[in-house]
């Protein structure tokens, strides 16, 4: 699995990047930016589905890669 994110729909909540810093940083206008492109293991696909989950502009989803 690997994350997508949909930035035009990113409104800065920024829960993505409180549930899941080693995944999501957030740049210099408060957007989320996703730290990892490829392939997610075990752990970190549980962190991308918590702030999945958390986001409540549905920015961020898990794809099959
Ligand atoms: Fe954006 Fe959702 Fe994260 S609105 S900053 S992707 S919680």
């Amino acid at each position: 699995m690997k994350i997508r994110f949909e930035r035009e729909r990113c409104q800065g909540h920024n829960r993505c990047y409180l549930l899941a810093p080693e995944l999501f940083d957030v740049d210099d206008d408060g957007y989320a930016v996703p730290l990892v492109e490829g392939e997610l293991d075990e752990e970190q696909v549980a962190k991308a589905q918590l702030a999945a989950d958390n986001c409540p502009e549905y920015a961020i989803e898990l794809v099959e890669s």
